[in-house]
């Protein structure tokens, strides 16, 4: 009891397309590097519908989805791979909640989103949500950095 388990993890960071049209990826890198993890890969990505469909396929059958892939493919997105101690839920609390109306502030949502007037959510960025889901992520978005 009481013996916290620590250990090096990976996470994955997709800044959106809102977050990069808006700038943002200045910002969240640094953030990221504040907090004293590594970026150990980067890259600017044009997703396909083959990787959304990957990265979100538990949510194909969603009625979101169509309006998500649109959103995911609206200009460039910037995958990130994040490497530290713990640093999954770490990072993954950095976005905040899903609805950046809703996100706090400090987080990265709930500082450069909100909610548009065409009612679609836009919301910076993903983090992973797990260690497994992100080695599964990464995968798709970084097959050189598969394990
Ligand atoms: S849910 O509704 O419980 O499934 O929500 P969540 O697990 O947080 O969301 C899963 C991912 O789907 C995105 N999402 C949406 N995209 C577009 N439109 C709508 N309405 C919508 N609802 C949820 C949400 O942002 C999650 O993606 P990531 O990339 O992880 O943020």
């Amino acid at each position: 009891t009481g013996v916290i388990k620590l250990t090096e993890q990976r996470t994955l960071v997709l800044v959106k397309p809102d977050g990069v049209e808006g700038q943002h990826i200045g910002d969240i890198i640094t953030r990221i590097e504040h907090k004293g993890y590594q970026i150990t890969a980067l890259k600017v990505i044009q997703a396909t519908k083959e990787q959304l469909e990957a990265h979100y396929e538990d949510k194909v059958n969603a009625p979101f989805f169509p309006e998500l892939v649109s959103y995911m493919q609206e200009g460039p997105i910037v995958g990130i791979i994040v490497t530290g101690t713990n640093v999954v839920p770490i990072i993954h609390r950095m976005a905040g909640a899903t609805n950046p109306g809703q996100a706090d502030w400090g987080t990265v949502r709930g500082d450069f989103g909100r909610e548009w007037p065409d009612g679609n959510l836009r919301n910076v960025i993903h983090t992973s949500d797990s260690p497994s889901e992100a080695e599964r992520e990464i995968s798709i978005w970084f097959p050189e950095e598969s394990r």
